[in-house]
């Protein structure tokens, strides 16, 4: 199935929790929808018919660290995923790709599923497969890969409303699925209704990572309708060609 998360960063509130939560758990199942609400609100979604996940976690169990969150309480706290990495995290609080894979490791072993996101930044756009190469070197080798999701996320297309060139989607994409032959493989980076259709067009693009339009109830909405006629178009292929 298709997946979509909404990233919603720290916005929100309670009366939007509930409002997405009342529109959503209408919504048949057509694809995986993952919310990331700020951690203070993923009680708000207790009754939340899809999947709630975190936007980051540390690697410790419990401890003397203050305001931070271990994957054991989020877990019962309703979360079946967690959002690693996210260049807000590198960038604002200084997270390595050593400290994202202590996180890594940490998820993994409370069956948190990491949703782990890499990407290169605008000065960097000439060497981006040094830079994603770098970024996943810690997880290459592994072979327990199958639960861990991968969004490409462009740090330059973030909130910019700027997005690559499908052609260079795609190179990117085939370049990935080389190194991560069996994870699931995302794009994020100014999502929305009016290009989906292209990004979920691409070979190997497994899903969305949804930001700034994830906060919006009906674009949200229009976004997954457009993810499920993907996966419809998707088994009518299948099916004509077995
Ligand atoms: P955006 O954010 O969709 O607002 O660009 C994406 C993200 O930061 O995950």
């Amino acid at each position: 199935m298709n997946i979509v998360v909404a990233n919603w960063k720290m916005n929100g509130d309670i009366f939007l929790a509930e409002q997405f939560v009342g529109r959503l758990n209408e919504i048949e199942d057509v694809c995986e929808i993952i919310i990331c609400p700020p951690a203070a609100l993923l009680w708000s979604f207790r009754n939340f018919k899809y999947y709630l996940g975190a936007q980051n976690c540390f690697y410790e169990e419990s401890g003397a660290f203050t305001g931070e969150n271990s994957p054991r309480l989020l877990k019962e706290l309703g979360c079946d995923y967690v959002l690693l990495g996210h260049s807000e995290r590198r960038a604002l609080f200084h997270e390595s790709d050593e400290v994202i894979y202590r996180k890594w490791n940490a998820a993994v072993a409370q069956s948190l599923r990491p949703i782990v996101c890499i990407g290169e930044k605008l000065d960097e756009r000439s060497n981006w497969k040094e830079v994603l190469s770098r970024q996943l070197k810690n997880y290459i080798d592994r072979r327990d890969l199958n639960d861990t999701i991968f969004a490409y996320e462009p740090v330059w297309s973030i909130g910019t409303g700027l997005t690559p060139s499908e052609e260079h989607l795609a190179e990117v994409i085939i370049f990935l699925k080389g190194i991560l032959p069996t994870s699931s493989l995302l794009y994020g980076g100014s999502v929305s209704s009016r290009n989906i259709g292209g990004i979920m067009s691409i070979d190997g693009v497994t899903g969305v990572l949804v930001g700034g339009s994830s906060l919006k109830i009906e674009e949200f909405e229009n976004i997954i309708r457009q993810m499920s006629e993907n996966s419809q178009i998707y088994i009518i292929h299948y099916e004509v060609s077995h």
